[in-house]
């Protein structure tokens, strides 16, 4: 079973924000002051990119996943923030790895040995790195997913519904979608974007797993923040946009929504367990 402090974000297709999610996710949970453990399992690494930090490629991350050390993660990369970055090591580490229950494995196992230091693990996914992505359902509680309402979003959702099958019938068998993000969203007008929600919704078969509020398109501003390193409002704080100032409030809501339904599933398994 995976750890309940452990939340994937994953999704069955590229470049639907979930490395933007992740960070946002770990940044907002050190609001709270949690502890956070980000952990970026993707070998093209973006989260050095958004966060602003000088990465190891992979490596520590890698050698962990393939030998079963405990891996020293970046520490204080936010306040309350230590990260394990990602990179190109991990191509190396899903080749050696088999998709045997065993090396599903492999994550949750490198995690037990840091988990008892951290609040909250958040493990950022690849988007079509299948043995990563098992390796960290598997070590995971929930899954959060962000998505688009695209067809080509509706396919990954449905490859996402089956992997988590998987995982599930391998032995992490409470592993629990937490929520769906949507976005970016084509327009901040009200009409594109309700119309989007719905669609979202009926796509993914359960509307109440959707977040209230979606991520509104803003490109010049998503490419500042990964140009500089910074969240929506670290840069938002800095430049004083109302782009930016409006996508900052959308990442409060929705990574405040989330903490809250994880909090909320928490308190209810235990009084289930009771
Ligand atoms: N609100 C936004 N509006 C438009 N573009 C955005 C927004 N937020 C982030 N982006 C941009 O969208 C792109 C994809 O975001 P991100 O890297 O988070 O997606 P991903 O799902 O992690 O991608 P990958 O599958 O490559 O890992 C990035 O260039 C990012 O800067
Ligand atoms: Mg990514």
């Amino acid at each position: 079973m995976g750890s309940s402090n452990t939340i994937a974000v994953a999704a069955g297709k590229g470049g639907v924000l979930k490395t933007t999610l992740a960070c946002h996710l770990a940044v907002a949970a050190t609001a709270a002051h949690r502890r956070v453990l980000l952990v970026d399992l993707d070998p093209q690494g973006n989260t050095a990119l958004d966060l602003g930090f000088a990465s190891d490629g992979g490596r520590a991350l890698a050698h962990a996943l393939t030998n079963g050390d405990r891996p020293e993660p970046l520490c204080d990369i936010r306040t309350r923030l230590d990260v394990l970055p990602g990179g190109r090591d991990l191509d190396a580490a899903a080749l050696t790895l088999t998709r045997s229950a065993l090396d599903d494995g492999s994550l949750a196992r490198v995690l037990s040995q840091l988990e008892d230091e951290y609040d909250f693990v958040i493990v950022d996914c690849p988007a079509r790195e299948l043995v990563l992505r098992r390796a960290a359902l598997s070590a995971a509680a929930f899954v959060v997913v962000p998505s688009s309402s695209d067809l080509a979003s509706y396919h990954g959702l449905a490859d996402l519904a089956a992997t988590i099958s998987e995982v599930r019938r391998a032995g992490n068998d409470e592993l629990d979608v937490l929520a769906v993000v949507a976005g970016p969203v084509p327009s901040n007008a009200t009409g594109p974007r309700r119309r989007a929600i719905a669609e979202l919704g009926r796509l993914i078969g359960d509307p109440t797993l959707l977040v209230n509020t979606t991520v509104r398109t803003s490109h010049l501003t998503a490419e500042r923040c990964r140009a500089g390193g910074l969240t929506t409002a670290e840069y938002a704080a800095r430049s004083h946009t109302p782009a930016a100032i409006s996508l900052a409030d959308d990442w409060a809501a929705i990574t405040g929504e989330i903490l809250g339904r994880h909090l909320a599933a928490i308190a209810s398994n235990r009084s289930v367990n009771c």
